[in-house]
């Protein structure tokens, strides 16, 4: 069901994480695929990583370095996907950083950084890789599972990431007359390396691990999946909705009692 032979994907925040391995899906499925970042070094790396898997994935695969809150080279990189692959069909905008700080301790800076990369980057991104897209095409966006559940440090994060669940149901009504839908995945604890850039001590990894029903952080490639058929033609009716993947996190409350 999941084919993405001839189509051409931009995965922003696609040299890590569930970026990366959504990359990794689509490029296994025949499309051609751009991923961007902000760090060469890191780009190189992940070509290098999704080469060894898939030789022939070489000739479809392009890097770019881009930072999704800067206009200019958002616009750059669609234009040279245009000019490298001769079409745009779905856009993954999954580039994101997160900053957990108590209410009192977020900066003006920390503020406009968070807004800049999750929010205004992410809809300009969309913005302006609309109008260059084929008709039929797909846009995911990366929220989060704390769009859905209040979490101690994560205001301003979490408020970005629940902007795209609006922005999904308003953006599918304008992109539907060009059968483009555009939907949002919301992760759970996923074991990535933006939560080793939050320095998150082994115990609190497993105390987050016991909040969820199954127990465990979740994999990049699960999410992967998911991303990639909501990519795909597969979910070729799904529109204005939001997926979460997140091994029960949001939809229950693991309580470890006894009898109640
Ligand atoms: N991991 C989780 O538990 C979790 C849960 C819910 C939601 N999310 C969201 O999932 C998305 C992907 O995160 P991940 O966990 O896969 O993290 P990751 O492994 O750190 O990947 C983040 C990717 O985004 C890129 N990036 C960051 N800022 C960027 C910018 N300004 N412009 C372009 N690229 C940028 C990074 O490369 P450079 O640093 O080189 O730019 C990297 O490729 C994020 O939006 C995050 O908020 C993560």
């Amino acid at each position: 069901m999941i084919d993405f032979t001839n189509k051409t994907t931009v995965i922003t925040g696609g040299s890590s994480g569930m970026g990366l391995e959504t990359a990794r899906r689509i490029l296994q499925a025949g499309g051609n695929v751009v991923i961007t970042g902000r760090t060469l070094s890191t780009l190189e790396e992940a070509r290098s990583s999704l080469i060894q898997t898939d030789a022939d994935a070489a000739n479809r695969l392009m890097i770019a370095e881009s930072d999704t809150s800067d206009l200019d080279s958002v616009v750059n990189t669609l234009e040279a996907t245009q000019a490298r692959f001769g079409r745009l069909d779905n856009v993954f905008a999954n580039a994101g950083i997160g900053i957990f700080k108590p209410l009192s301790d977020l900066t003006v800076e920390d503020f406009d950084k968070l807004i800049n990369i999750n929010l205004k980057g992410l809809f300009f991104t969309i913005q302006k890789a609309a109008p260059m897209m084929n008709d039929g095409g797909a846009i995911l966006m990366t929220s989060s599972w704390t769009a859905h559940r209040g979490v101690a440090g994560a205001h301003l994060y979490s408020a970005t990431k629940a902007a795209l669940l609006s922005l999904a149901r308003t953006l599918a009504l304008e992109l539907a007359s060009r059968r483009i839908r555009i939907n949002s995945i919301s992760p759970g604890y996923i074991s990535t390396p933006i939560v080793q850039k939050i320095e998150m001590s082994p115990e609190a990894f497993n105390v987050a691990a016991a909040q969820v029903p199954f127990e465990r952080w979740g994999d990049s490639d699960e999410v992967a999946t998911a991303a990639a058929f909501l990519l795909s033609e597969a979910a070729s009716y799904i529109s204005g909705q939001d997926l979460i993947v997140d091994g029960g996190l949001v939809g229950a409350h693991n309580f470890k009692g006894g009898e109640v």
